[in-house]
Order: structure tokens, then C-alpha cells, then sequence
């Protein structure tokens, strides 16, 4: 049995190229996002869409002159809607529900031969007031997507036998 060639090949663009991403292919991006699994289904999610050179090149400034924020043709903007809500097992569910969208989001970019970038450096302050986000809400993420330039550099993950066990720790 394969792994799926959209997890085995993924990785971190480290650049993209400025190519316009077809409205159909980001709407199922987007869509993949909106079916992720969320504790108890509240689906604590709003993901702001960029295109906008402007807009782009203004988040740039915030996330420390980045350049893949002006050169990728998409950049969402991952925020919560709720961030009170606990797990019976007492962790906050929101950081967990939008990594489970953003994952979805990145599997079916890498499905449209599309690459992508999960950024979290960047100031949130500046982000909220850029695109008008209430105080209460957090942008928890920055997910950039376009066409990598070239993408060689493959980061190497710790072996089975130090992540997996069996019966015990
Ligand atoms: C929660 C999270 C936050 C990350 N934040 C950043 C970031 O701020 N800047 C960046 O260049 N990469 C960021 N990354 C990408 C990781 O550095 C990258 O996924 C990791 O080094 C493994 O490389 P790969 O994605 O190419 O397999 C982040 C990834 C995750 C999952």
C-alpha cells in the first residue's frame, strides 16, 4: 500500500511563483477546509481569502518582508470564530480544528499539483486591523498557496521507531 503521493511529496514552499490560481481549484481548496473534522463539530473557523497585490504586499510588512507573501497568488488568512471552547480532556479545541482544516486544505492543493506554506511569524496585531478582524478573534495561521519555484529541499522526519510504540511508552 502507497502513501498518498500528496503527503509523501508535500513540502514548505520556500518560494512561489506569481501565477493566478483558477477560481474553481481554490474554491475545492477551500471546501476541503470547510469539510474538516472540529471537536463537536463547531467548525470554529472563518478563512480569509487575499489576492490583492496590495493587500498581500501590506501583509508582507507585518510578517517581517516575507517575499512569499507578495508572490503567492493565494494567502488565507486562518482565523477563529470561537476560541473559548475546551475538550472533555481539557485542551482548547481551536488550535487543533484549525490545523485539521488547514491540513485538508494543503492535501487538496498538493491533489491540484498546487503547493503551499503554513507561515505563523507574522504580527497578528497588524494582520487584525489590516483585514478588520473583531479583537476577540485570533488569526492563528497564514496558509500561502501558489506553484513553488522549486521545491528540493526535502526535511527529513525522525524514524518510525521513535514516533511509533506499541503497548507502551
Ligand atoms: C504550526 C506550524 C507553524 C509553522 N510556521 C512557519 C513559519 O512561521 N515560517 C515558515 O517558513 N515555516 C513555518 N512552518 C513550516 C515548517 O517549518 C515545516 O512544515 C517543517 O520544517 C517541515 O518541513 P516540510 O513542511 O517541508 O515538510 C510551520 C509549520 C507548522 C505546522
Amino acid at each position: 500500500m502507497e502513501i498518498l503521493p500528496e503527503i509523501k511529496n508535500r513540502m514548505t514552499s520556500r518560494s512561489f511563483q506569481n501565477i493566478p490560481i483558477p477560481d474553481e481549484t481554490l474554491e475545492r481548496i477551500l471546501n476541503a477546509g470547510r469539510l474538516a473534522p472540529s471537536a463537536k463539530n463547531r467548525q470554529p473557523w472563518r478563512f480569509i481569502v487575499l489576492t490583492d497585490p496590495e493587500i498581500k504586499e501590506q501583509l508582507k510588512q507585518s510578517a517581517y518582508g516575507d517575499e512569499r507573501f507578495s508572490e503567492a497568488p493565494v494567502v488565507i488568512a486562518v482565523c477563529t470564530t470561537n476560541i473559548g471552547y475546551r475538550m472533555p480532556n481539557g485542551e482548547l479545541s481551536y488550535p487543533m480544528d484549525l490545523s485539521f482544516a488547514v491540513s485538508f486544505m494543503m492535501i487538496q492543493a498538493e491533489h491540484e499539483k498546487l503547493n503551499s506554506a503554513v507561515i505563523t511569524t507574522y504580527q497578528e496585531d497588524e494582520v487584525k486591523n489590516l483585514l478588520t478582524i473583531p479583537y476577540s478573534m485570533k488569526v492563528v495561521m497564514m496558509l500561502l498557496i501558489g506553484k513553488a519555484v522549486e521545491n528540493s529541499d526535502k526535511e527529513i522526519r525522525l524514524p518510525m521507531n521513535r514516533v511509533v510504540s506499541f503497548d507502551h511508552w
